[in-house]
Formats: structure tokens, sequence, C-alpha cells
């Protein structure tokens, strides 16, 4: 079972000392530049802390562990000013799941997950992966904004998946064909 799949629709309050937010805007400047590197044995214990605060049922540090050295998964954090601020997963077959996406609750709404997300694409894109896919709770308002909004679409429902009347919402998201040539024009990213 994957992160997804745990009921992190229950964390979705603001920390009350970011006060409240104005529809659809950033409530704040970022702290500092947002990082996104691959995730390092180093970084677990930082990253079942972040996950413990987040999650009630959060991963042990042994899963991050046994994940960070199977060659099917591929993690990433987000350093802000040297912290971690937040971390995604990447389970890689022909298609990709993503098993985490989850940033500390005083990092949020900076465009955190949205960093990790596109370079999580990135890496799946020039890794011939031609389709991602993740569960959400239909619930988490939060995640299914984050996840349209970097081309998600939803695809299916899975009911009662988080419990009784907890459904879950199926995104996928299409990769583009690597082995194609780019469209004229696309001039690609400098990122
Ligand atoms: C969902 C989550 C990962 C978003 O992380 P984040 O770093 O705050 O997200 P970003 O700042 O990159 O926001 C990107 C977009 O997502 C959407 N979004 C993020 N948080 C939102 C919120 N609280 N309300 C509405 N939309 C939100 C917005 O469209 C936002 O773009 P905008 O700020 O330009 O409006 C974070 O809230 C989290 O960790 N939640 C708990 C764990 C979780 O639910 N993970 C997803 C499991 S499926």
């Amino acid at each position: 079972m994957t992160h997804l799949a745990y009921d992190a629709y229950r964390r979705l309050e603001r920390p009350a000392h970011l006060g409240p937010l104005g529809a659809g805007r950033r409530a704040r400047q970022p702290l500092g530049r947002i990082v996104v590197r691959p995730m390092r044995l180093t970084d677990v214990p930082a990253v079942a802390a972040v996950d413990a605060r987040v999650y009630d049922t959060p991963w042990r540090e042994q899963v991050f562990v046994e994940h960070l050295g199977h060659s099917r998964y591929r993690y990433w954090v987000a350093e802000t000013s040297a912290i971690v601020s937040g971390y995604a997963g990447l389970q890689v077959a022909v298609n990709g799941h993503v098993t985490t996406v989850t940033v500390h609750p005083d990092y949020r709404r900076l465009g955190v997950a949205g960093k990790l997300m596109a370079v999580l694409a990135e890496w799946a894109a020039q890794h011939g992966v031609a389709r991602l896919r993740l569960e959400v709770a239909m619930a988490n308002h939060a995640a299914r904004r984050l996840y349209a909004g970097v081309g998600f679409t939803s695809v299916g429902l899975r009911k009662d998946y988080y419990g009784v009347q907890k459904d879950a919402v199926i995104m996928e998201r299409q990769m583009p064909d690597a082995s194609l040539p780019a469209p004229v024009g696309d001039q690609g990213s400098k990122a």
C-alpha cells in the first residue's frame, strides 16, 4: 500500500501560524530556494520524521530504505534552506505509479510539491515511462488541484478505497514519447 492509499485527506488543515489562504494564491514568499534532488539514505530519518508528522499511518524508516535500494523505485527530496521540506516517490514499470507526494506542513503553498512533480515527470519522460498514475482521496482537494495543475486527469474511481465512503480518484498523465522528435518551436526546458 502506498501513501496515496493512506488517509492523507485528514491532513488538509493549514498551519494556524500561516493564516488563511486567498483563493488560488500563494500565501507567502518562499523561505529559500527550493532544491529538488534524488533522495539519499542519509535523508531517511528526516523524511520519516516528516512522514510521521503528516500521516496517521506513517512509513517506517525501513520502508524508505528498502525502496531506495530497489531499482524499481525512485525518490526525490525537496530542500528549502537545506531542510527537507518534502519528498516524492515513483514506482517504475512501463507505467509509473506515484507512491507519495508529501510536504511538511510548515512549507506548504510555496511550490514545493509542484517542483517535486516537475522533476518526477521529467525523470519519467526521460526514462520512457509512458504514463503516470496515482490514487488520491476524493476529499483531498489540495492534492487533486496539484495533480490537475501538472497535467493529470481523472480516469476512474475506487469505491471505499480509504475506508467506508472514502473513495479514491484515479488520476493519470500521459507522458510524451521521448523517442519522437520534439515539435517545431519546442525550446525544451532550461530548468
Ligand atoms: C498536497 C500537498 C502535497 C501540496 O503541497 P504544496 O507544496 O503545498 O503544493 P504547491 O505549493 O506546490 O501547490 C501547487 C498547486 O497545488 C494546489 N494546492 C496546493 N495546496 C492547496 C490547498 N491547500 N488548497 C487548494 N489548492 C492547493 C494549487 O493549485 C497550487 O498552486 P497555486 O499555489 O499556484 O494555487 C501538501 O498539501 C501535502 O503534503 N498534503 C498532505 C499529504 C498529501 O495529501 N499528499 C498527497 C496525497 S495524494
